[in-house]
């Protein structure tokens, strides 16, 4: 399994002439390296997902979403199916965002609800766990992941395994600019995986890769990813600006 480096767009590129420079440039930058052992998936605005789609999809770059709802079409106003976005060309999702249990209020039985949805359709889907700035100062770093994993991830299909990727992402460290130490994310990642083992099975737990995010740029990528031995990154920030989102993935390339 490749590294796999995630762009959240978040709610930014508002106009369509901003998106056309984003993607002209992106298709730029990424014609300059040659990035052999690692998949990019950008996470634009949905929205934009079917003009992502159709110009940057192929090769090693991937499109998703940001989030999805957990039925495939009905009445539910202002929301976004599985199978709309599947359909649109998006191969992913990201489930669980901070901002949407913060902003939205989403709990991790809907996470499962909506992962069990986006499995179903075939999508990959980005899981974010990790402590708030209290839970840490609380020592409770530990039990928290552990229930965002337990709820989350229950009665998933084993068969569809290898399409959930776990991100840790402490919320303190989102938007931030700190990052926790490189021991801290072992500890996560050992955390997680022990987890994963428990739930699913040592052959399963395998199939599923372990990332990082927040506050990942060009300077933090060696601490947050390469030392820890994380499956790759997911970038706030830094993926509005395809030079720098790109720079990652090639450190992350250069050093696998
Ligand atoms: P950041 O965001 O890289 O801007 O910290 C990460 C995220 O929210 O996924």
């Amino acid at each position: 399994m490749g590294k796999l480096i995630v762009g959240n767009l978040k709610m930014n590129i508002l106009t369509v002439a901003e998106r056309d420079r984003y993607c002209e440039s992106f298709t730029k930058e990424l014609g300059t390296k040659a990035l052999a052992g690692v998949e990019i998936v950008l996470c634009p605005p949905v929205i934009h997902l079917e003009n992502f789609a159709q110009k940057l999809k192929g090769g090693k770059v991937a499109i998703g979403v940001q989030n999805v709802f957990w039925d495939d079409r009905g009445s539910f106003t202002g929301e976004v199916s599985p199978l709309m976005v599947k359909n649109f060309g998006a191969d992913y999702v990201i489930v669980g965002h901070s901002e949407r249990r913060r902003y939205f209020g989403e709990s991790d039985e809907m996470f499962n609800a909506k992962m069990k949805a986006a499995l179903k359709n075939d999508l990959n889907v980005v899981f974010c766990v990790g402590e708030t700035l209290e839970e840490k100062k609380a020592n409770q770093t530990s039990e928290v992941i552990a229930e965002q994993l337990g709820k989350g991830l229950a009665e998933l299909p084993l068969m569809k395994i290898s399409k959930i990727v776990i991100a840790y992402e402490p919320v303190w460290a989102v938007g931030s600019d700190e990052v926790p130490s490189e021991d801290e994310i072992m500890l996560a990642k050992i955390l997680i995986r022990k987890i994963l083992v428990a739930k699913l099975g040592a052959e399963y737990a395998d199939k599923v890769r372990i990332l990082y995010g927040g506050s990942v740029n060009a300077r933090t990528v060696e601490q947050v990813c390469l030392k820890p031995g994380m499956d790759g990154v997911l970038v706030g920030r830094e993926s509005l600006i395809p030079v720098e989102f790109l720079r990652i993935a090639e450190i992350i390339d250069k050093n696998i």
